[in-house]
């Protein structure tokens, strides 16, 4: 990484390959100053090659495991097919979701699906789903099923054998976020473990369905291998609960995503190595007490795949006090007004002045050019409509400089809106010095054509 005046660059939180210099930030190559000029701001910047990292990190830990990306976290053509081509499987929750991956021809039983409602249409995507040109496979590999009315719904859609999984909450509460806690009881996923045995009944009770397996997510941004290890524990005694009642022994256990990833400079990183052994440990040991043989497993990173390699650019339009104000905002992060989320932003078109007088300096020795604590704030008619509150920027920020804004790269663009009316952001891929076009900027047009009355 190139020389840097205002603060360090924090590899946690910035993607493979960015380097500072004197006009800038760089992606890949490809310098934050030339992507704004060329694609406008707001934009989405996403790493290609970190992404790919991110799936190898993946494969090489978890050589025995499946790893299936979780699409909802950032879902477009590219991104799916990197993940094919680095030998990923995909977990989508919708219709939409699968559509883009027929788009891209990804095998069919490298797919899942789960969601706690999916509709009708959602499931004929699921039974239907066939890629032009692929041999035979009708319909994704396994559907995860969330409730007795899916199970009925999907006996009479599907042809035999549909391999499904069943959605379990194992009643491990994983201390996140509560919108985003999935695992504990009273919440509107899977079965929790006293009712687990109905829906067991309920899958070998339709002709239609194969039980493959069972499902538990148990939230997002987790930290904690000790959770993970205990719903593992918890799924894997309940296969041998469905071995004592049923006669049958279920072969693959799903212990879905959320692994955390770190916003700020400093916040937990996944121990993925420490995740994979003591997973397989959790999971093992517990298959040989009840003489079950050990499942397969699956996992469902979202996040942790493609969060990092993201990265927002923003022009700044004004600055007011210690406001200071970009182009972009809620419509293109949800997560500050959903979550709370907090992020770190930074200069990204030039270094900062560093003679400018009417701030503080960090502190005598710092090599730090002079700072002030600013709140960057959206363009949306909402006081909530913040990017992040309380965060050092150079001095001299003004407006027509350019902010970058780290670890955007998922559930930003798949959570984006186009709140007043405002045009949705493209998304930029970057590598090796080439910057190109995954989803182009909205426009009014597209705006105007869903509006038909
Ligand atoms: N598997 C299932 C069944 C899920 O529901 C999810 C995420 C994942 C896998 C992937 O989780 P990840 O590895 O990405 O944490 N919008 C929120 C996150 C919602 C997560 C929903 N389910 C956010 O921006 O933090």
């Amino acid at each position: 990484m190139g020389k840097c005046l205002h603060t360090k660059l924090d590899a946690d939180i910035w993607p493979d390959g960015t380097a500072t210099g004197p006009t800038g930030l760089s992606f890949a190559g490809v310098s934050a100053v030339e992507l704004a000029a060329r694609f406008g701001t707001p934009a989405y910047v996403l790493v290609e090659d970190d992404v790919r990292h991110r799936c190898r990190a993946y494969r090489d830990a978890l050589a025995d495991v499946e790893v299936a990306y979780a699409g909802k976290s950032l879902t477009c053509r590219s991104v799916l097919r990197w993940v094919a081509e680095e030998g990923l499987s995909l977990d989508v929750c919708s219709a939409g979701e699968l559509a883009v991956a027929r788009s891209v021809g990804f095998p069919a039983d490298r797919i899942l699906m789960h969601g706690n409602v999916k509709t009708p249409e959602d499931l004929k995507a699921a039974i239907a789903y066939a890629v032009p040109g692929q041999p035979a496979q009708t319909g994704v590999d396994r559907i995860v099923v969330d409730s007795l009315d899916e199970i009925t719904q999907l006996g009479a859609l599907a042809r035999y054998p549909q391999r499904v999984l069943v959605r379990i909450t194992p009643g491990v509460d994983a201390h996140t976020h509560k919108a985003i806690t999935t695992g504990v009881d009273n919440q509107k996923f899977g079965f929790p473990l006293g009712a687990a045995d109905e829906a067991v009944r309920a899958v070998l009770a339709q002709p239609s369905l194969r039980l493959a397996g069972l499902h538990c997510h148990i939230g997002s941004q987790v930290s904690s291998i000790a959770a993970y290890e205990e719903a593992a524990r918890r799924m894997v005694t309940f296969m041998g609960a469905v071995r004592d009642e049923h006669g049958i022994v279920l072969r693959e256990l799903d212990l879905g995503g959320g692994h955390v990833v770190p916003y700020l400079p400093g916040e937990p990183s996944f121990d993925l190595v420490g995740y994979a052994q003591r997973m397989r440990v959790a999971v093992n040991y517990t298959a040989s007490v009840l003489r079950l043989p050990a499942p397969r497993l699956t996992v469902e990173p979202g996040r942790a795949v493609v969060a990092r390699a993201g990265v927002t650019l923003y022009r700044v339009a004004a600055v007011k006090g210690s406001f200071v104000a970009v182009d972009g905002g809620m419509s293109d992060n949800m997560r500050v007004s959903l979550y709370d989320a907090k992020y770190r932003v930074r200069l990204a078109g030039r270094e900062p002045d560093q003679s400018a007088s009417s701030a503080t300096p960090v502190g005598p020795a710092s090599p730090v050019g002079p700072m002030r604590t600013v709140t960057v704030v959206g363009r949306h008619c909402e006081a909530g409509d913040v990017i992040a509150t309380d965060v050092p920027l150079p001095a001299d920020v003004h407006a027509g400089d350019l902010l970058a804004v780290p670890v955007t790269g998922a559930y930003h663009h798949s959570l984006a809106s186009n709140y007043n009316q405002v045009c949705r952001p493209p998304v930029i891929g970057v590598r090796d010095g080439v910057a190109r076009v995954l989803v182009r900027r909205e426009t009014e047009e597209d705006l105007l054509a869903r509006d038909v009355g």
